[in-house]
């Protein structure tokens, strides 16, 4: 094998059939280009992975800093469920990228959920998962655009954020983290489809940050705080207010660590 078929060998991922890899040097967002090629007809399984973007986008329409170096990509999925079911592939990738990040520490680490699609190590945030969906004439059409700080984080972000390297993991190869990625999110969508989201909550729940705790949740109108009770059989999270009123939340953000349960406006 000669050099550049060896770099080649060893850049490029190995993955499971399932998936049908376009590889990118860099593009605006991974998730835009699988909504291009879906709307033109790509089937499930299409994987956009690119080393660096130049637009990429987070959860509420936030930006997603995007040099090279981290892992950046979106996988088409096409399940036949309404969009209120399709939700649940949030949680389905949660404990997909939780896993993949867990398996690449030679030491126990704390790697751990938070609502509703964040991953911690520790307290800080490492990935996080931007889930799109759109209504078909049959089924439901699923974006599932995960990024992976592998080398670089931004410093400032209304959560702390980390990255795998200065973690202290093994590896912070994208080609190799997208390989552990892939074969996560395959066996956790197999759990999905065969025993259900019971089974993929009940994971959540056993990693998730901040249960049983006081946290405070960021709405568009105001902020809640009150004692992370569970998720419930959709995904949505529960809210024990101190009035003793549950509160039902279906989009926020999620502070951990507040001390003292009120609500303020
Ligand atoms: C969030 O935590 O706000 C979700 C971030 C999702 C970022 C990923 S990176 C790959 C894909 N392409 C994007 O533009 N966004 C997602």
């Amino acid at each position: 094998m000669n050099e550049a078929a060896a770099r080649q060998a060893t850049n490029h991922p190995d993955l499971p059939p399932f998936f049908q890899l376009v590889a990118l040097e860099s593009t605006e967002s991974t998730s835009n280009e699988v909504e291009v090629r879906a709307q033109a007809g790509a089937s499930e399984g299409l994987l956009v992975w690119a080393r660096q973007q130049t637009k990429g986008r987070g959860r509420q329409g936030r930006h997603w800093e995007s040099p090279s170096g981290n892992l950046y990509c979106s996988l088409l999925l096409r399940p036949e469920v309404e969009t209120a079911k399709a939700a649940e592939l949030g949680f389905v990738a949660g404990v997909a990228v939780r896993d993949c990040v867990a398996s690449l520490f030679s030491k126990e680490q704390t790697v751990r959920c938070k609502w509703p699609n964040d991953i911690l190590v520790g307290q800080s945030k490492i990935a996080g998962i931007l889930l799109e969906a759109t209504v078909q004439e049959r089924g439901t059409r699923v974006i599932v655009g995960i990024g992976v700080n592998l080398v670089n984080h931004p410093l400032e972000t209304s959560y702390p954020a980390t990255d795998l390297r200065s973690q202290g993991a093994a590896t912070a190869d994208p080609a190799r983290v997208l390989e552990r990625l892939a074969g996560s999110l395959l066996r956790w969508r197999e759990v999905w489809l065969t025993e259900g989201f019971g089974a993929i909550r009940r994971t959540w729940l056993e990693h998730a940050a901040g249960l049983g705790e006081d946290i405070s949740v960021r709405l568009p109108d105001q902020t809640l705080v009150g004692k992370f009770e569970s998720i419930d059989e959709r995904g949505a999270l529960e809210l024990h207010l101190p009035g003793g009123e549950m509160h039902i939340v279906t989009a926020g953000d999620v502070f951990l660590n507040q001390p003292a349960m009120k609500t303020s406006g």
